[in-house]
């Protein structure tokens, strides 16, 4: 009998062996903990769509921060649930909103320990919840709402964060942002864009964790999943416009999408593990039907495989603590 030449199960015998050879591998500094943070509430509450994860009082919050920049996490991304809305989105220029406000009491706390990001849209302070405001027709106005963007990212750099996150998909946000910053003297303040967000079903249980008043969908701002090359436009003109770092989002389902930016994004990569993900692994498992812990590990592992440098995870603390032992 002939023995086959190339034998690549050597590298795969013992466990030291495969952690040797190892391709990749994340690290705690490449998590960011998305964080909601709920206006008037003095307990968290419990999010029922995506169980373990809260919408943070205050004082929950606080500690969060404090508990994320203690495990070494990259970064931790707020997103603000107002009292009360309008159609406007006035909450989200105002500096004690609750965004803006969570956003001074987390720099209070973690100082530059930790990377301190902020969401900025303006679906979370809509009474209608489109990430933009409407025109006379009820279509979102898309230069009508950069004009609150550029006083959104100001709000939210005067109160301390080191990186925002626009996620509304509007034309020209990047270039309005970072002018508006400059204008303000805010140039050292950067810009995590949201490059390539694509309309995703999967974004269900994020519309219960910030109370979303959405009628509707967000198909004429995100982008359609049918499109692939369009992704490297969208990044293309975020390099122009001046972002510090793009993001691909979803992750699980546009992982080719993901490989693409990766290719040719000469800024650091970022992919959104969203909530319609993290709910299939916590809801598969706690029907025993998956092991939890693998399915969680391999997921994140698979974004960091397909490019990805930073990876937005709402199982970022449990990660670096898994990775701690
Ligand atoms: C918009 C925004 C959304 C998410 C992050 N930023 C919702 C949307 O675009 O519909 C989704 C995140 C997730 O699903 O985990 N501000």
């Amino acid at each position: 009998m002939s023995f086959p030449h190339h034998r690549p199960r050597r590298l795969r015998s013992t466990p030291a062996m495969r952690r040797l050879v190892a391709e990749h591998r994340v690290h705690t500094s490449d998590l960011i903990l998305p964080v909601f943070v709920k206006e008037g509430i003095s307990e968290p509450l419990p999010i029922p769509s995506m169980p373990g994860v809260v919408q943070h009082s205050s004082e929950s919050l606080r500690r969060a921060a404090a508990q994320a920049a203690e495990l070494g996490l990259g970064g931790i991304m707020l997103f603000g649930v107002p009292a009360e809305r309008d159609a406007k989105g006035s909450g989200a220029i105002d500096e004690n909103g609750i965004l803006n406000r969570s956003i001074r009491e987390v720099r209070q706390e973690v100082g530059d320990d930790i990377v301190v990001m902020s969401d900025l849209c303006l679906d979370e302070f809509t009474d209608h919840g489109h990430c933009g405001v409407l025109d006379a027709q009820g279509r979102v106005d898309n230069d009508a709402t950069l004009e609150i963007y550029g006083e959104m990212a100001v709000a939210q750099a005067l109160a301390g964060a080191h990186l925002l996150g626009p996620s509304g998909m509007m034309d020209g946000q990047v270039a309005v942002i970072r002018q508006a910053l400059d204008q303000a003297g805010l140039s050292d303040i950067g810009v995590l864009a949201y490059a390539a967000k694509y309309a995703s079903a999967f974004y269900g249980p994020f519309r219960d964790a910030v109370d979303s008043q959405l009628k509707g969908d967000r198909r004429t701002y995100q982008m359609d999943s049918a499109n692939r090359r369009e992704a490297l436009l969208e990044v293309e003109l975020d390099l122009e416009e001046g972002a510090d770092m793009v993001m691909v989002k979803p992750a699980m389902s546009y992982l080719d999408i993901l490989a693409d930016v990766a290719a040719i994004s000469p800024v650091p990569v970022a992919a959104y593990q969203i909530s319609g993900e993290y709910a299939m692994i916590e809801a598969t498992a706690a029907n025993g039907w998956i092991d939890r812990q693998a399915a969680i590990q391999e997921s994140v592992l698979s974004i960091k495989r397909a490019g990805a440098d930073s990876i937005l995870s709402y199982w970022a603390v449990e990660l670096a603590e898994w990775m701690s032992k």
